[in-house]
């Protein structure tokens, strides 16, 4: 089946509709486009959970803080569309901002309590941002299984929440973060990163995985779990947002002196030359990301 690209709401919904109609389930990829092998792997999963898989591809400015990426992040929708045709997407969505956000808009949807900390407190309005429009996304799809990517775990969180809290009418589902061969984990951002900055943005994968073998060797000190990623990170001379242990469900940070119990979230954000990358492990869950040092 040939692709179909989408360039208004209505014209969407009545896709999605149409799917459902010949008796089909709808898997949903929710992108800001610039697709990778990560965003083709969810297209992957979407296709197996459901019969036709719909990619939205849009540049979400309310999410994007005023000093952040928004006028810069890649735009790249020729390459996009033809990587969601290799990959079997039936649909494609890719409105206008004023298609989304229509003149006089007033209405936010914000999730508590999951967005007080780790992204959310060092990007404020950030989750705001993304819940509005997912909220739009899944009010006009309809009736789906939507997958994202757990390298924005908090992220899969609140949304999970929402969908939940807003009775939506769409299973959320998380697919494991794809890597390089050598750990780092696949962004739309890593586009930023020069030769020397991609170099050093293996310390994540690499402190993260070597936190993973710590937990998996019995260590259980918050403190001794925590510590040595910071450490390995300010050692390249790089100064991370934050870089912190949670409870994997609520996403209250575990302070250092804390035990940990038998799954904990361990996520970092840090600035590597142009580019915010994040990423994070689930200890009791995830296998050690990244080659050892
Ligand atoms: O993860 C992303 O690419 C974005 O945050 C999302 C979920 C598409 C909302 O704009």
């Amino acid at each position: 089946m040939p692709l179909e690209l989408c360039r208004t709401a209505s014209e969407f919904r009545a896709a999605c509709d149409r799917v459902r109609a010949s008796g089909r389930r709808l898997g949903l990829v929710p992108t800001m486009g610039a697709l990778h092998a990560g965003h083709v792997a969810l297209v992957t999963e979407a296709r197996r959970r459901a019969d036709d898989a719909a990619v939205t591809i849009f540049v979400n400015p309310t999410q994007f803080g005023p000093t952040e990426d928004f006028a810069k992040y890649p735009r790249t929708l020729e390459s996009d569309l033809a990587k969601c045709e290799a990959a079997g997407a039936a649909l494609v969505f890719a409105p206008e901002a004023g298609e989304m956000y229509p003149a006089g808009e007033r209405t936010r949807v914000r999730v508590e309590g999951l967005t007080a900390h780790f992204c959310g407190r060092s990007r404020p309005g950030h989750f705001e941002g993304v819940t509005t429009i997912v909220a739009k996304l899944f009010a006009v799809a309809g009736a789906c299984t939507a997958v994202f990517g757990r390298k924005d775990y908090q992220q899969l969180k609140v949304i999970q929440r929402m969908t939940r809290d807003l009775l939506l009418p769409v299973e959320v589902v998380g697919f494991p973060t794809v890597r390089e061969p050598d750990g780092l984990a696949l962004s739309s951002r890593n586009a930023y990163l020069s030769a020397d900055d991609r170099a050093r943005a293996l310390v994540l994968s690499r402190s993260l995985g070597a936190a993973v073998r710590r937990f998996d060797a019995g260590e259980r000190a918050a403190g001794a779990l925590r510590l040595p990623v910071q450490e390995a990170l300010c050692a390249v001379g790089l100064a991370p947002d934050y870089v912190t242990l949670g409870d994997s469900e609520t996403l209250e940070p575990i302070g250092d002196d804390a035990e940990v119990g038998d799954r904990a979230l361990l996520a970092l954000a840090v600035r590597v030359g142009g580019a915010r990358l994040i990423d994070n492990v689930v200890l009791g869950e995830d296998a050690a990301p990244g080659a050892s040092p």
